[in-house]
Parts: C-alpha cells; sequence; structure tokens
C-alpha cells in the first residue's frame, strides 16, 4: 500500500486543538540536536516483546524519520501509517488502532498533549526524565499512564555510551502495572 494511499484514505486535518481542564501549559522548547535519534531495534523489540498487541492492526508511526520503527513493525505483519513534521502530528489524525513513536524529545510534552487529546492507545519512547515535573505528575496520575522500563538504557548513539535513559511511555494499552520493570533481550 503506497503511503499517498494511506494518506488519501485516513488523513483527517483538525483545525481546532481545544485542550481539556488539564491542559499543559506549554513552554516554548527549542528544537536540539538530540531530536533526532533514531530508535534502535532492540528498543522497539522490547516494546512488542512486552504488549499485547494481538488486535492491533494499524499502527500510526507519528514521526516516522528514517522508518526504523515502522520497518520494524511492517516486518512484524503490521499496518504501519507513516507520517513525519510536514504532516505535523499536532494537526493530524489517522485512524489508526495505537499510536508507537518517538519524537522529538523537546518537542515531548505536545506529543503528549497531542496523543492524550485524539484518545487512542501509545507508546512512546522517552526520556525516563520525563516522569519528573509537576505538571506532568498530575497528568499522569489523572490519565494513568504505564510505563514499560527497561533494565538498561538503549545505545542510540552506537557507541555504547549513552548518558541518558529512555523508557516506554504507553497509554490504555493493558500492561499489569503503572510501573513495569522488564528485561531487555539482545536482538
Ligand atoms: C527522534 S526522531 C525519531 C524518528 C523515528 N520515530 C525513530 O524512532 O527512529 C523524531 C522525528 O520527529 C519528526 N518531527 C519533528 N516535528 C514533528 C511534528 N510536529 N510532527 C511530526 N513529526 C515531527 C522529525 O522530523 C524526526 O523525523
Amino acid at each position: 500500500m503506497s503511503r499517498n494511499f494511506i494518506l488519501t484514505t485516513y488523513l483527517n486535518k483538525y483545525g481546532n486543538t481545544k485542550g481539556n481542564k488539564n491542559e499543559m501549559k506549554l513552554q516554548n522548547v527549542k528544537p536540539t540536536k538530540y531530536d533526532n535519534l533514531y530508535t534502535k531495534l532492540e528498543a522497539i523489540n522490547f516494546l512488542v516483546e512486552n504488549l499485547d498487541l494481538r488486535n492491533i492492526k494499524a499502527i500510526w508511526e507519528c514521526a516516522d524519520g528514517k522508518g526504523n520503527i515502522s520497518k520494524f513493525l511492517e516486518d512484524k505483519g503490521f499496518l504501519v501509517l507513516k507520517t513525519d513534521k510536514e504532516e505535523d502530528f499536532m494537526k493530524t489524525d489517522i485512524d489508526c488502532d495505537m499510536i508507537i513513536t518517538n519524537p522529538p524529545y523537546s518537542l515531548k510534552d505536545k506529543f503528549l498533549k497531542r496523543a492524550f487529546e485524539l484518545g487512542r492507545p501509545f507508546a512512546m519512547l522517552l526520556p525516563i526524565t520525563t516522569l519528573e515535573s509537576a505538571k506532568r505528575n498530575e497528568i499522569f496520575r489523572d490519565k494513568s499512564i504505564q510505563v514499560l522500563i527497561p533494565n538498561k538504557r538503549f545505545d542510540f548513539t552506537g557507541k555504547k555510551n549513552c548518558w541518558f535513559a529512555t523508557a516506554w511511555f504507553c497509554w490504555k494499552c493493558n500492561l499489569p502495572e503503572q510501573l513495569n520493570f522488564r528485561r531487555v533481550s539482545s536482538y
């Protein structure tokens, strides 16, 4: 299925993005060089191994980049709907069973806010420090976010010295606990 066919079939641009009472007060965060770190296969494999995806057919990768996540998922047999900044996640909605992405980290609050607004199950790979901040604490409590925490850092640099830890922040994914500590299998 071509990208154009997928987009004309599923794309539904939203003009109005009204928030709810828990809308985050977003700060103006500048893009950084860490915004374009592409997901390693062991990180996406870790997610797929630990989520129950039996009822998931169509997945939206809304910040596709070089397609690391989408290619992996397509190889596993999922239909993956792929968009990137040209389609702007803040203004786009695509009919799907679930959103899986690794967004630019300077935009993590905007991506989280938008994903909650859309109401679909999602899994986002984010720095583990995303657990911090009074505002996110309130939102995560209210929304019952679930976090899938690996027992090692994913190596984004390829140099085995990644200086930050990440985890999958999941919503409506039916994980057993709010904090799920799991081992990463080699991939
Ligand atoms: C960290 S890269 C991750 C790429 C891919 N998800 C992966 O895991 O390998 C972040 C991607 O988000 C895209 N992006 C930036 N702003 C965006 C926006 N407003 N809407 C959708 N994608 C955006 C960038 O172009 C980049 O490809």
